[in-house]
């Protein structure tokens, strides 16, 4: 079956979903889902997330130069959702979602406690790339709760890290296979 160009995106799925938390310069705060996202550098440690020219979010980056990719797990996936909700710019999702603000270390935009780990960003460039964004943070701090840890790696069983499949599905990311050779 052949497709539209523009679908292509639905089958480069399911995608890692991150709760991007910013804030306005007047330090409102702010928080959306967002699955076009990736690690783009270790050392520095560098990720992308790809923002709609219209995104609050993007608009709170250019503001502030701050953003926190939080990562949400299974247990939030209802109030994760309501933060994609169109809300006028200043309203703060994380309190409309029924999350908790949870002060960062370096960066201004709040952490939400909910999530599993948080990694905080200063905004290193950003490259308009059709009709998105592309934003590059570097990591300045990042912290993922002890709880979520098991033998020293990610226990993906216990935080059930949400993967974006489209609308309101998601897939779950919650069993290893491994390659035996
Ligand atoms: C699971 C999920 C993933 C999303 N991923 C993106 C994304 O990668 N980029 C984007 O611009 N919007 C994405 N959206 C849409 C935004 O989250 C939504 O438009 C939100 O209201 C934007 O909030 P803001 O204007 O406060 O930034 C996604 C929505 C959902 C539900």
């Amino acid at each position: 079956m052949e497709l539209q160009g523009h679908e292509f995106y639905r089958f480069m799925a399911p995608r890692l979903t991150l709760l991007v938390s910013t804030c306005d310069k007047e330090g409102n705060p702010n928080a959306a889902p967002f699955s076009f996202v990736m690690p783009v550098s270790i050392n520095p440690p560098l990720a992308a997330i790809s923002a709609a020219h219209k995104r609050h979010t993007l608009a709170n980056i250019r503001e502030t130069g701050q953003f926190v990719l939080n990562l949400p797990i299974e247990s939030i996936i209802e109030k994760l959702h309501v933060c994609s909700d169109p809300f006028d710019k200043g309203v703060n999702e994380i309190k409309e979602a029924g999350l908790t603000e949870m002060k960062s270390v370096v960066v201004k935009p709040p952490r939400v406690e909910e999530c599993a780990a948080w990694f905080e960003c200063e905004l290193e460039w950003e490259k308009e790339a059709g009709d998105h964004v592309i934003v590059i943070g570097k990591i300045v701090k990042a912290e993922v709760k002890d709880e979520f840890m098991k033998d020293g790696a990610f226990d993906l069983a216990g935080a059930k890290p949400l993967l974006h499949v489209t609308g309101t599905n998601f897939a779950l990311a919650e069993r290893i296979v491994h390659v035996h050779r």
